[in-house]
């Protein structure tokens, strides 16, 4: 059943000139690209984002790094959307991401990883809503 995930093209990716090789990947794979914009967040806003990490060790890093420099936030729609783009992406940690997966391909560390995705369908419906209104992603 076709689905909704989101997505964000992080700065480190940015700032490396890799976000048209990213969203060629992410086309390839079959995924419609409904909505995307490019913009720099506050570290409150990014604090906002990953409140579910507050309380872990690298929050102030994390959100530091996303605060960094310009990203492209994406809603992306394809059957089984959210699980699918979590196996483009590949783990976490780029060092032990799959071949061909956009973190093997782009990604320098566990940190700066390149590209987010959402786990789950209410993490989807909330990160979706906290970077575009309605209106955007009709
Ligand atoms: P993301 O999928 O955006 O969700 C939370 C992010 O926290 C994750 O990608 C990583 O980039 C980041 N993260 C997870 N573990 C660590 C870590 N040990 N050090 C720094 N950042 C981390």
């Amino acid at each position: 059943m076709s689905q909704r995930t989101f997505s964000i093209i992080k700065p480190d990716a940015v700032r490396k000139g890799y976000t048209a090789a990213i969203l060629a990947e992410i086309e390839k794979a079959g995924f419609k690209i409904v909505s995307i914009k490019r913009m720099s967040i506050s570290k409150a806003q990014a604090e906002g984002f990953y409140y579910v990490h507050a309380e872990r060790g690298f929050f102030g890093e994390l959100t530091d790094f996303m605060s960094s420099g310009p990203i492209f936030p994406m809603v992306l729609e394809k059957d089984n959307a959210i699980a699918d783009f979590r196996t483009l992406m590949g783990a976490t940690n780029p060092a032990n991401a799959a071949e061909g997966t956009l973190r093997k391909l782009f990604a320098s560390s566990i940190g700066e990883n390149a590209v987010h995705g959402s786990d789950a369908e209410e993490t989807a419906a909330f990160e979706i809503g906290y970077f575009f209104a309605g209106i955007e992603v009709k």
